[in-house]
């Protein structure tokens, strides 16, 4: 199937969907974007994906292109045009082209793109045997709470972690406490609790994050939003959330066993409530 991305104002074949060689995004990394997920048609909390867009836009100064409604009317064409079963809409603004220069001369028309694609699915080994991850220092920058397109980093962090045979790198502060992963944030169950770094600058405030702390409070699951070590006493397993992930259990990091080496309990029963609402969301369409 010819994918069909709409790009500033039309929807065409993806190979003929180009942005101009100024483009702001291009030269300077200017730009924010969004990755939904869709289930049988429904959008997975796209409101929510919508709300940080609009304040990745405004810490940045770039206008909006469109109101938010008409951003869900294109979302929703978007994803009409490659009506996949289960489709990851990415959605990508930046500041718009003009001659290179560090400070934009002028008021741009912003740049915007979407697509969507199939969303791809974790592989069944990794779900019934976890992945595996690294640790590096945390050498991004310090504006981590907003989703820019900037993710150099990111790049390195996975190349990293592909070279040692593992999946993900988590990043550490200098005190080594657990940020979030590249493109992941990341979870530890500690004596029971649930354990993830509070939102801050130095990490994304992730929309699966924020699904799975609200389904591990709704079964009782005490939740803990404070730094944390992998060091910690009674840290028995490791997990990581994204959209395109769900959540995921971390079994191995830096080639040591997380608790047993396989996923735990913690992870498989929050995946688990997590994927029957997807499925929930699939009858609703
Ligand atoms: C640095 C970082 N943290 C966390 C996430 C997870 O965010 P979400 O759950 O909204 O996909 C991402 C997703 O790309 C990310 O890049």
């Amino acid at each position: 199937m010819t994918l069909t991305a709409w790009v500033n104002g039309r929807f065409l074949p993806l190979d003929e969907a180009t942005v101009h060689i100024e483009d702001r995004g291009f030269q300077f990394a200017d730009g924010v974007y969004e990755v939904i997920a869709c289930f049988g048609g429904t959008f997975l909390d796209l409101d929510a994906h919508l709300d940080r867009l609009l304040r990745s836009c405004e810490n940045i100064a770039i206008n909006m292109p469109v109101p938010l409604h008409e951003l869900k009317t294109l979302i929703e064409q978007t994803y009409r045009h490659n009506p996949f079963e289960d489709a990851m809409i990415y959605v990508q603004i930046t500041r718009g082209a003009a001659p290179r220069s560090h400070l934009a001369q002028r008021e741009l028309t912003p740049t915007m793109v979407i697509t969507s694609r199939e969303l791809p699915m974790p592989s069944a080994e990794s779900i019934s045997d976890g992945v595996s991850a690294i640790t590096l220092d945390d050498m991004r920058w310090k504006r981590c709470d907003i989703k820019s397109i900037a993710l150099l980093a990111s790049v390195i962090g996975k190349q990293e972690a592909a070279f040692r045979g593992a999946d993900e790198t988590f990043w550490l502060d200098e005190q080594q406490h657990v940020l979030e992963g590249c493109a992941t944030n990341c979870f530890a169950a500690i004596r029971g609790a649930l354990v993830t770094h509070p939102l801050d600058h130095q990490v994304l405030g992730g929309i699966t994050r924020n699904m799975v702390l609200r389904i591990a409070r709704a079964h009782d699951i005490t939740v803990e939003e404070r730094p944390w070590k992998l060091t910690e006493t009674g840290l028995t397993e490791c997990m990581m959330s994204s959209t395109t992930n769900a959540i995921m259990p971390v079994c191995h990091i830096n080639g040591e066993n997380i608790g047993t080496g396989k996923p735990g309990p913690m992870a498989i029963q929050l995946r688990g409530w997590m994927l029957d609402e997807f499925e929930k969301l699939k009858k609703t369409s």
